[in-house]
């Protein structure tokens, strides 16, 4: 079974060159689904089989400085979108503003990439994670079909850091995402490299990995997509 990779660039690269350079590296294979999601800015020049967004607003157009809409990434033939990120929550989204993301997203057939784990903590053993990130999947699924909605489980404390969470805890929150909102493609992401990587893809339950750092060193993401 093909697994959904996708690589966050985060605020990198800086110039369009680059951006263009890193995507020319990267391998277009056929074992996994691979998406690329670059910054908004070069979203339109760079090339690659499936392109992703790092965010949208819930709004299609007027007066809202500064956002990009799902709309406008339709246009653009951008297939996924990163929603709630532990990074966007820092700066400020709520879950409600979350769920109207996904909402937007959905309308514009856009698969929204929902991402939880803001707020665990490395000393929460095992399935206590879940009464943290069942807040965030009941108000950021409400009303919606998350059956077309895609989880990405990212502990913050395993974001950027170089500490994972294990594949084991990883399967069982899979699950217990899959089993009680009905959503069917979990994610797992924080710290992914090429020597952890398959222990997540082993994983029945665990579909892809959402892969921020290591997206941006082409011999590394090349290892992980595939696998
Ligand atoms: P990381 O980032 O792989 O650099 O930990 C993952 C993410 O933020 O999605």
């Amino acid at each position: 079974m093909k697994k959904l990779i996708i690589g966050n660039w985060k605020l990198n690269p800086v110039s369009l060159k680059e951006a263009v350079k890193l995507t020319s590296l990267i391998e277009k294979t056929k074992k996994n689904t691979v998406v690329l999601c670059p910054p908004h800015v070069f979203l339109s020049s760079v090339k690659y089989p499936n392109l992703g967004a790092q965010d949208c607003f819930w709004e299609e157009k007027g007066a809202f400085t500064g956002q990009v809409s799902p709309l406008q990434l339709k246009n653009f033939k951008i297939k996924y979108v990163l929603v709630g990120h532990s990074e966007r929550r820092f700066a400020g989204d709520d879950d409600h503003m979350v769920n109207a993301k996904i909402r937007l997203a959905l309308a514009n057939n856009i698969v929204p990439v929902l991402c939880v784990g803001y707020k665990t903590t490395v000393l929460q053993d095992d399935m206590e994670v879940t009464d943290i990130i069942k807040n965030q999947l009941d108000l950021g699924l409400a009303g919606l079909e998350a059956e077309k909605v895609v989880v990405a489980y990212e502990p913050v404390w395993a974001i950027g850091s170089g500490k994972t969470a294990t594949p084991d805890h990883t399967e069982k929150i899979a699950l217990f995402i899959k089993n009680r909102y009905g959503v069917e493609k979990v994610l797992y992401g924080g710290s992914v490299n090429p020597s952890n990587a398959q222990g997540f893809l082993a994983q029945r339950n665990v579909d892809g990995l959402l892969v921020g750092g290591a997206s941006l060193v082409p011999s590394y993401f090349n290892k992980i997509i595939n696998l």
